[in-house]
């Protein structure tokens, strides 16, 4: 089974860890989270929430072992290789061990275009690990990620559910001095000039009044 991956690409092989015979279950809250999932879909198109059931897998476990793929397979009731097709197509999904925080640098032209080789430069110097590594205490992983959809705020990386954009190399080593103390760092904008994804200063675009629903259509067609 070729199975891709987020830093590398490479075929399935039984580890200790990651083997046909490692137990996995949903916990009985995660069972019910599971049941109220499949509810959302039409009779019949449950496996739909193949996504959100790798996802939640995944945060039970911390990552998604091979066994755990397999028991969305049942509980779908849909054909193991379906759900390997999903699980190796996105990159959110990490079927091996990785740090209690995962670092996920976005290096698309945007961010490229705003330093955000610098921002990967500094985390490799300040954990001493390269992309695709996790560091000695399991506290971190490093990745390079594609276009995370908050271009406006370049360059940004995520770490795990949060955003933190507007970067500077000095934001970066202060956001993993305080996760290395135990802190959660203020996530979003960094920079203290805008709140989301609003421009810095005046409007430079939509800058009239919308001219409402069917503006341009005929009337007398
Ligand atoms: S290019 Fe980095 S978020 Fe889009």
């Amino acid at each position: 089974m070729l199975l891709g991956g987020h830093d590398k690409e490479y075929v399935h092989r039984d580890t200790p860890m990651n083997n046909p015979d490692v137990k996995f279950d949903f916990t009985p809250e995660n069972y019910k989270r599971v049941e109220a999932i499949k509810a959302i879909y039409p009779e019949g198109h449950q496996a739909a929430a193949v996504i959100p059931l790798l996802d939640l897998a995944q945060r039970q476990h911390g990552w998604l072992p091979l066994t755990a793929m397999h028991k969305v397979a049942e509980v779908l009731n849909m054909p193991k290789m379906r759900v390997y097709e999903v699980a190796t197509f996105y990159t959110m999904f990490n079927r091996d061990p990785i740090g209690k925080y995962h670092i996920q640098v976005c290096t698309t032209t945007p961010c490229w275009l705003c330093n955000s080789d610098g921002i990967l430069k500094c985390i490799e110097r300040k954990l001493g690990i390269h992309v695709g590594q996790t560091t000695k205490d399991g506290l971190f992983t490093l990745s390079e990620a594609e276009c995370l959809g908050a271009c406006v705020n370049a360059p940004m990386l995520s770490i795990n559910d949060d955003y933190y954009e507007d970067l500077t190399e000095q934001d970066m080593e202060q956001i993993l001095d305080e996760i290395k103390q135990g802190k959660k760092p203020k996530a979003g904008p960094r920079n203290g000039r805008r709140y989301a994804a609003e421009p810095f200063d005046k409007l430079s675009s939509l800058t009239e009044e919308p001219k409402g629903p069917g503006f341009g259509i005929r009337s007398d067609l």
